[in-house]
């Protein structure tokens, strides 16, 4: 039976350009996992976009001399781009400043405070005396009261972690020109978490088997805490104003709206496919299962936030005869990427941007290292001397050598034609077992997210083919016994085609590359691109991607004797030895 899977993604701020901590932590993850289940046949709705709210964005526009709107519009399309490249297959990739994302977010928060889960109250709040207005909480930094981190943000310690109200921060500043703020107090609306504090309890709970420990304990932690009422509208222009006469100057806070995008944007796929009540399969089944990727930073809004604001919506409309919408299933939140051992830090420099990156690299290497160092339980250090060497050992030395050296060899001596094998061996036998076992052994690990472990197990099969093709040596064979040669060499085909289908996921290019080397004509994925859509006053471009004929699969290869084979070329360049001293060099350039 096919399942329906929803695969969402941290919506990055459109406020600079996406680096490798992004697409090791948040991007590339979700994409492996939407494009294995893609390939099993399940449902698969992949959805997220630019955060195009928040001070993050007018702090950028008011450095540049730009509006928030230029700002997010010029990353927004970088991040297409980006993506693109590397191929993160997003059934929709769009932004929050649609009309569909005001509406629906605007709604939610008439739910909300119809249901009784919002509630108004003054708040203190820090007050620039010499610039006459409210700081945004990014516009204040100060000492994290929880850890004494010295340059805490007004809405989130970045080294513990913890989310605070700029309030709390111990000698806060403001970051536009350095004077201390003072209290004032203005009205706001808070969020009631505490009167969901017990279901949210029991929501933990019954995940707590599937969610990583690191996940897992940090919800429980700030549950355990104790929830507070959050306020969700700021004293900013920028943002989504409320559905309510007389808060003109008020907006949605960012977080409170951004997280509803995973809603929006499938309501707008939805939509754009013509298909406008869709996205209800993912949001409404229970047997759907959603998956949320994303940084650790983001943890507590995708386990108890977001969660929590589905509760209190409930029935979104009266008309809708619908139950309760699926909470998150798992989410995956990665741990952080360090660079050269060092924190990856904007301001610093200290980062190796993504386009720039994809400028100069293929990207399945790109995908394939990232991959292989994922920070998925623990802090890892991404090195270029590690890309390096995972590249001309692995990717080049193991499977594209197997590659190159069986489909130049069946090229050369059996007419360009996957020949036709005699009796199998005990050898041979057991060399298409293990190929084709990796559709079961690969395969649960994608499910469980443990997609290092995934692509690792992948690697450990192309190995062991190395090890049966230098055994078998077809190249001595073939000046014996022509017979024995060609059993070889259309087990190590059918063995190659396997892999193929086992590194799908991982890497997308080659694999689509190698599948017609192999003689197939069809595409394994969807094709991705970018198309603009108009609403009534606005109009957005967005990253979209159509199944099409796709004909990947996820079950052991068909490959038949006599299939032609296209002229091979390799799949993989190997690095120069001085690649990774260059490249450190220009690191803090
Ligand atoms: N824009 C936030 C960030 O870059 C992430 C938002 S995720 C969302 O950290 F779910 F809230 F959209
Ligand atoms: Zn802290």
């Amino acid at each position: 039976m096919t399942k329906k899977i929803l695969v969402c993604t941290a919506w990055p701020y459109a406020n600079g350009d996406l680096h490798i901590g992004h697409l090791a932590g948040s991007y590339l993850p979700p994409d492996i996992f939407a494009r294995y289940h893609r390939l099993v046949g399940n449902q698969v709705l992949m959805v997220s976009g630019s955060d195009a709210h928040g001070t993050p964005i007018t702090v950028r526009a008011d450095a540049e001399g730009l509006t928030p709107r230029q700002v997010f519009e010029h990353y927004h399309a970088r991040f297409l781009d980006t993506f693109q490249h590397i191929g993160i297959s997003y059934d929709l990739f769009t932004h929050t400043d649609t009309e569909n994302h005001y509406r629906i977010a605007q709604d939610i928060f008439t739910a909300c405070l119809k249901n009784g889960y919002l509630y108004e109250e003054v708040q203190n709040q820090l007050y620039s005396e010499t610039e006459g207005r409210f700081l945004p909480d990014r516009y204040v930094e100060g000492t994290c009261p929880n850890c004494g981190y010295s340059e805490a943000r007004g809405d989130q310690c970045d080294d513990c972690g913890t989310l605070l109200d700029a309030t709390e921060l111990i000698n806060p500043r403001s970051k536009t020109d350095g004077t201390t703020p003072v209290v004032r107090r203005t009205e706001h609306f808070f969020f009631d978490l505490p009167q969901l504090e017990d279901r949210l309890g029991d929501y933990l709970n019954d995940h707590k088997d599937h969610w990583r420990p690191t996940v897992l304990n940090f919800s429980r932690g700030y549950l355990k805490e104790g929830l507070k009422g959050r306020p969700i509208t700021r004293d900013i222009e920028w943002g989504i104003p409320l559905p309510l006469d007389g808060y003109e100057h008020k907006r949605l806070y960012v977080w409170f709206e951004a997280v509803m995008g995973y809603l929006t944007a499938s309501v707008e796929w939805a939509h754009n496919v013509g298909q406008p009540e869709k996205w209800k399969e993912w949001w409404y089944d229970p047997d759907a299962k959603t998956y949320y990727f994303m940084g650790k930073d983001n943890i507590p809004f995708h386990t108890i936030i977001w969660p929590g604001e589905l509760m209190a919506t409930g029935r979104l409309y009266e008309d809708d005869l619908t139950r309760a919408f699926n909470l998150p299933y798992d989410v995956p939140a990665n741990e952080y990427l360090n660079m050269e051992g060092q924190k990856l830090s904007t301001s610093r420099n200290w980062a190796v941007w993504a386009p720039d990156l994809l400028e100069r690299y293929d990207p399945d290497p790109v995908r394939y290292y990232l991959n292989a160092i994922a920070p998925e339980t623990r802090d890892t250090d991404c090195t270029w001397q590690g890309f390096v060497r995972r590249n001309n050992d692995e990717l080049v030395a193991a499977w594209g050598n197997l590659v190159n050296r069986m489909l130049g060899f069946a090229y050369r001596h059996f007419e360009g034609q996957v020949p036709s094998p005699a009796v199998l061996d005990d050898a041979d036998r057991d060399i298409l077992a293990k190929a084709e076992a990796g559709y079961q052994t690969v395969g649960e690990l994608i499910e469980s997210v443990r997609l290092k472990a995934a692509q690792e197990e992948a690697m450990r099969i192309a190995r062991a083919a190395n090890v049966y093709l230098d055994h078998k040596a077809p190249w001595f064979e073939i000046k014996e016994d022509r017979e024995t040669a060609a059993t070889t060499v259309y087990v190590v085909l059918r063995v190659i085609d396997n892999l193929k289908g086992l590194f799908a996921p991982f890497l997308p290019f080659s694999s689509q590359r190698l599948h017609q080397m192999l003689g197939y004509d069809s595409h394994l994925f969807g094709r991705q691109y970018t198309q603009t859509f108009s609403e009534n006053e606005r109009s957005h471009t967005a990253l979209c991607y159509d199944e099409g004929q796709a004909a990947g699969s996820w079950r052991p290869s068909q490959l038949s004797a006599g299939q032609r084979l296209r002229k091979p070329a390799p799949l993989f360049k190997k690095l120069d030895d001085d690649t990774a001293e260059k490249e450190v060099a220009r690191l803090s350039d």
